[in-house]
């Protein structure tokens, strides 16, 4: 498989208690049976307001696995509730977001509750609690923001690398994870193809013909996301090296011969994605499995990347889903469409 496995060794949450707004989402899924299963936590707090997602959760882990887990209902935008949430807590994975672009702009003030107040009052709840490290994801959506959604993202990647400075003397340390879109996850556009395809369709639409995606696993954004605490010292942005996709290749792996219809391009929606814009050039290192954005300014105590050995990106570089050198072929989009449930994940 093209999607390479990011090397979780080194990351140790032996007896550390671990809280995950969003918990109940796709990734906070993935993490908490990824951290049950390779590690040996004190405890995992699920943060999420959905009480039946809650529910669900609780009834789909083995028995003990549940007496290590405990679920919060509680809401970002609540900071009394994040503080209490996290008392006692070592590490948090800030997954709670409003995602959905058409909704974002519909709803504008209700996404920048979420995602901007709700990123502040992550930041103030977890230095108020001494929280360790705080880890926040971002996507490429965030770099050059065509929509709110993205906009939202940018503004709560600031909040988490400027937090660093507010928290310098208490020592909580935050970073943030930027990936492109996860293969199969709920509403993208696999289950919505495979949907069509059930339903008999005869042609797939596809928006326009040249656009291209940045793709990872589930289960590798996880790995990646747990293979930057050792190395966090506050401020970074992750970005994994991950294959691009092109549209029509996703169609040919998924039904071979099958026409397209070009429909346009959506309000919201870019032809390609970015991670780092040539502007981070000059700060982004290149870290052999992983770029890290270097903050520009801070007022902690870190070891620049570049003082350790490692290279900065060239000028004018640009890490854009067309201008990757790692693609995804139909047959290795073939081989990891067999890997992910009808439905998404
Ligand atoms: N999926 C992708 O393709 C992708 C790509 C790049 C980055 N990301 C980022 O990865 C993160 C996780 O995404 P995901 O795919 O797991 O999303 P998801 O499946 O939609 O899950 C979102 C989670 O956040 C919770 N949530 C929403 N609003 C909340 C609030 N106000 N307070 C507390 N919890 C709230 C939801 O539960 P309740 O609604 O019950 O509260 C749910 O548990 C997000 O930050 C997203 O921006 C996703």
């Amino acid at each position: 498989m093209a999607i390479k496995s990011f090397d979780t060794s080194k990351t140790d949450l032996n007896g550390k208690s671990i809280l995950i707004t969003g918990g109940t989402g796709s990734f906070g899924k993935m993490l908490l049976k990824a951290i049950l299963r390779d590690h040996n936590p004190r405890r995992v707090i699920i943060f999420a307001r959905g009480e039946y997602n809650h529910f669900l959760l609780q009834n789909s882990l083995p028995e003990e696995h549940v007496k290590k887990v405990r679920f919060f209902i509680g809401d970002v935008r609540d900071m009394d509730r994040l503080v209490m949430a996290m008392r006692g807590v070592d590490v948090v994975v800030h997954a709670a977001a409003q995602k959905q672009v058409p909704l974002a702009e519909y709803n504008p003030f209700e996404c920048i509750r979420t995602n901007v107040i709700g990123a502040e009052n992550v930041v103030q709840a977890s230095i108020r609690a001494g929280v360790k490290q705080v880890i926040a994801l971002s996507t490429d959506k965030a770099v050059n923001p065509i929509n709110l959604y993205g906009a939202s993202k940018l503004a709560s990647d600031k909040i988490f690398v400027a937090a660093n400075s507010l928290a310098a003397a208490t020592g909580t340390r935050f970073a943030v994870v930027r990936y492109g879109n996860v293969l199969g996850s709920r509403g993208s556009v696999i289950p919505f193809f495979r949907d069509l395809l059930k339903k008999g369709a005869t042609e797939l639409p596809i928006t326009d013909l040249r656009m291209t995606r940045f793709w990872i696993t589930l289960e590798e954004a996880v790995n990646f996301t747990l293979s930057c605490m050792p190395i966090i010292q506050g401020g970074e942005i992750f970005v994994p090296k991950i294959p691009s996709m092109r549209l029509p290749d996703l169609v040919e792996a998924l039904s071979p011969g099958m026409a397209i219809k070009n429909v346009g391009i959506r309000p919201g929606e870019k032809l390609h994605e970015i991670m780092i814009t040539e502007h981070n050039a000059s700060h982004t290192v290149d870290m052999d499995d992983r770029y890290v954005i270097e903050p520009e300014w801070h007022f902690w105590d870190r070891t620049n990347l570049v003082e350790k050995g490692y290279k900065t990106t060239p000028e004018g570089f640009e890490y854009s889903s067309d201008k990757n050198d790692d693609w995804l072929t139909v047959d290795e989009l073939r081989d990891i469409l067999a890997t992910i449930p009808e439905g998404g994940e």
